[in-house]
């Protein structure tokens, strides 16, 4: 029987992204031994508080159904938050709560964008954003950033890209895969283009929290005049280690949140209060064993920069946030896929291509530092022994 284009325009957008990962997989359940560096999930645990609260409330029949837009306590959180981060007030009729950051993007794509628009961003880029553009059947339009300037987005290169057709643009600070955070100067500039041409912008933030040495965050939020474009999404799957909570939220003008719950309500009638109230209570707190998990990534990521200082032929630059590094091995003339299959295949480690995130990663391969500075260290031994061979 005939499905829907949508499926068509989705198809063939995942799997290969991730054959080395998989293959890493099939190899591990026959026993081999490898060295996992391929998945962005935290290692440590989430605050136990939280999931105390969380059946605390579950317990206490928070289990009806919720508001539409979120409940009153976890947008009034939210609000708290985003009213101290941009130092103005932040209203609760700003937020719409929505089951991770993934289906906060889907929800905010299929609000601005219409088929045939176009939707800019910077190319590496997270893996499931062509397939969010595709969904709403808009044209993704990648704009290459240099890995010699620590992938950053420049004005002038994204202005190069805007037609009439140009819509959106998507952004990701701090980056995954490349650990770029964007500098409130570069998003005043970028800021600026968009409100020339009328451009929505979507900031997924999902790492806001995680970034390393002086550097701050910013988000186009936080401009005042950019209030009105910008859709934040975000969570707490990564800043509080509990992905599986599927625990996120938009922040936008209170005019988009009203146009978009339309399209929240008919994908979903609502999320669970008692994950709700833990949301709020997360937000509300401060828990010491969040920074420690800070502190670990950024660790693994020094460990890895100094690991590989030694080699001609492959290196990283220490990340500005996220739960990724970026190892380029340019100089072995392999490209990044072609470098992954090889490590597992040679010396048991599993990382992501470069290329699995765009054109623009090519020639890199993306380390998640979720595993201890140990298995690092010798991941980064065995990277090192494979490049001087090739
Ligand atoms: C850039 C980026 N956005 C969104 C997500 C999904 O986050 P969530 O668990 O909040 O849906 C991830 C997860 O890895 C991510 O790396």
């Amino acid at each position: 029987m005939r499905l829907a284009k949508i499926t068509e325009r989705l198809s063939g957008l995942g799997s290969e992204k991730w054959a080395v990962h998989i293959e890493g997989r099939r190899r591990a359940a026959l026993g081999e031994p490898l060295i996992f560096l391929s998945i962005g999930e935290p290692d440590a645990p989430p605050p136990a508080a939280i999931l105390d609260e969380a059946e605390k409330q579950m317990r206490a029949g928070r289990i009806r159904y919720a508001e539409g837009r979120g409940e009153a306590n976890a947008r009034r959180a939210l609000a708290r938050v985003y009213t101290r981060q941009t130092g103005r007030a932040i209203h609760e009729n700003q937020f719409i709560y929505l089951p991770g950051t993934q289906t906060a993007l889907y929800a905010a794509m299929m609000t601005v964008c219409d088929m045939g628009d176009e939707v800019l961003m910077a190319d590496p880029y997270y893996a499931t954003y062509e397939g969010v553009i595709a969904a709403a059947g808009g044209v993704t339009v990648p704009v290459r950033v240099d890995p010699d300037h620590g992938f950053h987005l420049k004005a002038a290169d994204l202005e190069k890209y805007i037609t009439p057709k140009s819509r959106v643009l998507l952004m990701n600070t701090p980056s995954n895969p490349t650990g770029a955070v964007f500098t409130r100067s570069e998003i005043e500039k970028i800021g600026r283009l968009c409100e020339k041409h009328d451009l929505w912008i979507i900031s997924d933030e999902v790492y806001a929290t995680l970034t390393y040495g002086n550097t701050v965050f910013s988000s186009p939020f936080d401009v005042q005049e950019l209030e009105k474009r910008t859709i934040v999404v975000s969570s707490i799957s990564k800043s509080h280690a509990i992905p599986g909570f599927r625990s996120g939220w938009i922040a936008a003008s209170a005019e988009f949140c009203d146009r978009c719950i339309p399209v929240t309500e008919t994908m979903l009638f609502g999320s669970q209060p008692f994950i709700e109230d833990a949301l709020a209570f997360a937000l509300d707190n401060h828990f010491p064993e969040l920074d420690a998990m800070k502190r670990d990534y950024e660790a693994r990521a020094r460990a890895l920069v100094a690991a590989l200082k030694g080699s001609a032929k492959v290196s990283a630059r220490m990340p500005e946030g996220g739960m990724f590094i970026m190892v380029d091995v340019r100089k072995t003339g392999l490209s990044g896929e072609a470098f992954a299959h090889r490590l597992l295949e040679e010396e048991g480690v599993v990382t992501m291509p470069g290329e699995s995130f765009g054109a623009g990663g090519s020639g890199h391969l993306r380390v998640a530092l979720t595993v201890d500075e140990a298995q690092i260290t010798e991941a980064c031994k065995r990277i090192v022994r494979l490049a001087e061979k090739i």
